[in-house]
């Protein structure tokens, strides 16, 4: 974490920046990264939370290697994505937000992601999943070294 913090200014407006980079080194921003933000920027604690319950793009928890994320925005709903949703949380065994025990998989849903025409989406690890109609294939791809 100290490595981290020396890459950064002391300054308030490296907060975001800071988060980005502990999110991307840990895959999330656990309480002991946050008190030691805290202290390197000379800001409370419940600042730094605020901003992590903001965006969502931050976690509080550690995610799975595989970020597995359903679009219900209204065109992928209509199109089937709530049976998508439901396949994907019993083939992992979680619900929506939630990590397998074996840190492999982290199921979400988001939202509308803006290409409603190729829906129903889902998107793992950032790579887009187009006119999805069943999930265990999906599953099966990334779950390599589980
Ligand atoms: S509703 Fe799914 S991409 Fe828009």
């Amino acid at each position: 974490m100290e490595n981290i913090l020396k890459e950064f200014e002391r300054d308030q407006k490296e907060l975001i920046h800071i988060l980005h980079r502990v999110q991307e080194e840990f895959g999330y921003v656990s309480p002991p990264a946050i008190s030691a933000i805290a202290k390197h920027l000379k800001i409370s604690e419940n600042e730094i939370y605020s901003v992590l319950t903001f965006y969502k793009a931050f976690s509080l928890e550690p995610r799975g290697k595989h970020i597995v994320t359903v679009c219900m925005g209204t065109a992928c709903h209509v199109r089937g994505a709530p049976r998508l949703v439901d396949d994907a949380s019993r083939e992992m065994g979680v619900d929506v937000g939630q990590t397998t025990p074996d840190k492999h998989f982290t199921l979400e849903t988001v939202n509308c992601l803006g290409c409603c025409a190729i829906g129903p989406v889902v998107v793992v690890d950032g790579k887009y999943h187009s006119y999805v109609k069943r999930m265990d294939s999906i599953i099966k791809e990334y779950s390599e070294g589980r």
